[in-house]
């Protein structure tokens, strides 16, 4: 017979996650395998804090519980990947001391068996939550960042996202269906990645934006209710919110109207808030059309956390014939509009003219010439400010006072111009002000459906393009304006948005060929193209298409709040950085000669 030791993993299976162990498992003998978080050396013994994904776990070593593991453990050193095997204890009985930061705190593993899997070097940065490391260093190491206990978590809570996903809809009657990633390029919407075709030189396919046209054709097969947890791509200039692949939570629904879509929705933001953070959502969620929310808070995805809201004073302005103000004169001559943000004299007094004169800079960052700016004074006088002249006009400042609700010590900032840039200055402003003067609760879930979107925007080409996707339906009493007045189109078109984040977006979907027809003529393309291109949805629409729509949830920005991560980088396991790079596999790469060659393509640079 064998004498040999219990081998682990074979004989010895671990028996514990690192959280797992309480005073209630005393005397137990178990099993751990993790990575070492640190090591100390106390009075002849050495502990190590064991770490898994789920936690931390101590464990001692001494001469006097086995001489052999003892030994070994001097060589442990952070990062060292091991299993062992022991006794759980009291910390307190053994004469240490409970720690009550971990939930494993009171009991420690005496070690009788150490195992070490591999070594590790000194990693380029602890593996801890609180680390300084600049993120390209994070990036590079991709895999230890990942180890780190906070990034753990977001994956986790990642991992029942995804698990609530697809058991609602699996209990709501939805078919999980998959479509490609490598397309035909269609035009519109985001930018698309081309991928030659070495066996059809010259001939590209473009990495799918979305699986849109694909889903809508699952209706047409009488699929009636789809989802897909799916990766998409787009070449977009990246921010915080935006990577170049990205995941969407996607959906279509045969025979329905908006109201099923926002109900079906709303079921499945509660059952995943449940699910992963024990929170009660209820419905229904608030609408807002997108003037509303455009008009009020200068967003189409309005922040509902906190108030500060805009008010479009151009009407009344031009009702007082410009107020006696040159600057509001010229606007309106141009056309413009004219907006004001109201800080109460609560907030206001906290702004030194210092820091004043410093949200001028903030201004232009985002496009403003200035900002004007006024103090109501205690006769509710305009002062400190370029619009003094409105106080030689007394019901012109009175009618704007109103029309403001101001106070003595109020702050009024002004943007005057174009609607676009005028909001989005405004818009910006008031998130600043909302940070700043500790307005955003942090705890609050503030869900907003927007709705009522324009249908077409303006190209700065001058042409128009579809503001959703060129499927969106026009609201039925707009179909007439189609191709005639295309900027009074309304699209049956909404977004959810959550604290001032768009986390989906849909519509519902044109399913008559003609209107389709006409929604592409609208946009200017032309009936040759339009075949080449769209052929295939227009002959599908031939076959008796449902009325159907759906959505699509960026579920990453959805982790990303789950988890009050600030980026999507720290949802995303592997991601890009602002440049569209991956500094751990160093890609995009050059490729040579002879690839190109075959897929015959030719570099320019
Ligand atoms: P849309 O383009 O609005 O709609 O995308 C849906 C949601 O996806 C998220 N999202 C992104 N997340 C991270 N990085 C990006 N680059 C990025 N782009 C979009 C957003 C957005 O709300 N086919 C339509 C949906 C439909 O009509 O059903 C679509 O793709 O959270």
């Amino acid at each position: 017979m064998s004498t040999a030791q219990p081998a682990f993993l074979v004989d010895l299976k671990r028996t514990h996650p690192c959280n797992a162990l309480r005073t209630s498992d005393l005397g137990r003998e178990v099993v751990l395998m993790g990575w070492v978080q640190n090591r100390r050396d106390h009075g002849g013994r050495v502990f190590i804090d064991l770490r898994d994904r789920e936690g931390l776990t101590q464990v001692v070593f001494g001469p006097e519980l086995n001489a052999e593991a003892h030994a070994l453990a001097g060589d442990l050193r952070p990062e060292f990947c091991l299993a062992v095997a022991g006794k759980v204890v009291s910390r307190v009985s053994s004469g240490g001391q409970a720690n009550p930061r971990l939930a494993t705190g009171e009991v420690e593993i005496e070690a009788a068996r150490l195992h070490i899997f591999s070594r590790a070097e000194t990693p380029p940065f602890p593996i801890e939550d609180e680390i300084d490391t600049h993120e390209q260093l994070r990036l590079k190491y991709r895999y230890l960042d990942l180890r780190r206990p906070s990034l753990q978590r977001n994956f986790m809570k990642r991992s029942q996202l995804y698990r609530a996903t697809r058991d609602y809809f699996h209990g709501e009657r939805f078919v999980e269906l998959e479509t490609p990633f490598m397309v035909k390029y269609t035009p519109g919407g985001a930018r698309n990645f081309l991928v030659p075709s070495r066996l059809n030189p010259g001939r590209f396919y473009a990495l799918a934006e979305s699986p849109q046209i694909f889903k809508q054709l699952f209706m047409v097969a009488g699929f009636d209710r789809y989802f897909q947890i799916v990766r998409c791509f787009r070449d977009e200039d990246l921010r915080l919110d935006r990577q170049p692949e990205f995941t969407q939570i996607d959906v279509e629904m045969s025979f329905v109207v908006e109201e099923d879509v926002y109900a079906i929705m709303e079921g499945l933001i509660a059952r995943i808030w449940k699910d992963v953070l024990d929170v009660a959502i209820p419905g229904p969620f608030p609408r807002m059309s997108y003037d509303e929310a455009v008009g009020r808070y200068g967003v189409d995805k309005p922040d509902l956390r906190f108030g500060l809201p805009l008010t479009d004073i151009t009407a009344l302005v031009a009702a007082h014939g410009g107020a006696n103000v040159p600057f509001f004169t010229s606007t309106l001559e141009a056309n413009g509009t004219i907006k004001a943000l109201r800080i109460p004299a609560e907030h206001a007094s906290q702004l030194s003219r210092a820091e004043l004169d410093k949200l001028e800079e903030f201004a232009k960052g985002f496009g403003a010439k200035g900002l004007a700016r006024c103090k109501i004074g205690p006769a509710m006088e305009w002062a400190q400010t370029p619009l003094k002249a409105i106080n030689d006009s007394p019901p012109a400042r009175t009618a704007l006072n109103e029309a403001l609700g101001v106070a003595p010590g109020d702050i009024v900032f002004f943007q005057f111009g174009a609607a676009k840039n005028v909001n989005a200055v405004l818009g910006a402003l008031r998130m600043h002000f909302g940070t700043r003067f500790q307005l955003i609760d942090k705890a609050a879930w503030k869900f907003l459906w927007v709705t009522d979107f324009p249908m077409f925007e303006k190209t700065d080409q001058g042409g128009w393009a579809a503001a959703h996707h060129p499927f969106t339906s026009p609201k039925p009493e707009h179909v007439q304006h189609l191709g005639v007045d295309n900027g009074k189109v309304q699209a049956r078109a909404y977004d959810l948005v959550l604290n001032g984040n768009e986390i989906a977006g849909g519509s519902i979907r044109i399913h008559q060929r003609d209107v389709q027809q006409k929604v592409f003529e609208a946009l200017g393309l032309e009936i040759e193209d339009l075949r080449a291109k769209f052929g295939f949805l227009l002959d599908a629409f031939k076959y008796g298409p449902p009325p159907h729509g759906g959505i699509a949830f960026g579920v990453d920005r959805l982790s990303m709040l789950l988890c009050g991560a600030d980026s999507l980088r720290d949802v995303i396991a592997f991601p890009k950085t602002q440049k569209g790079t991956d500094l751990m596999t160093d890609c995009p790469t050059e490729v040579d000669a002879k690839q190109l060659d075959e897929l015959s393509v030719r570099v320019k640079v």
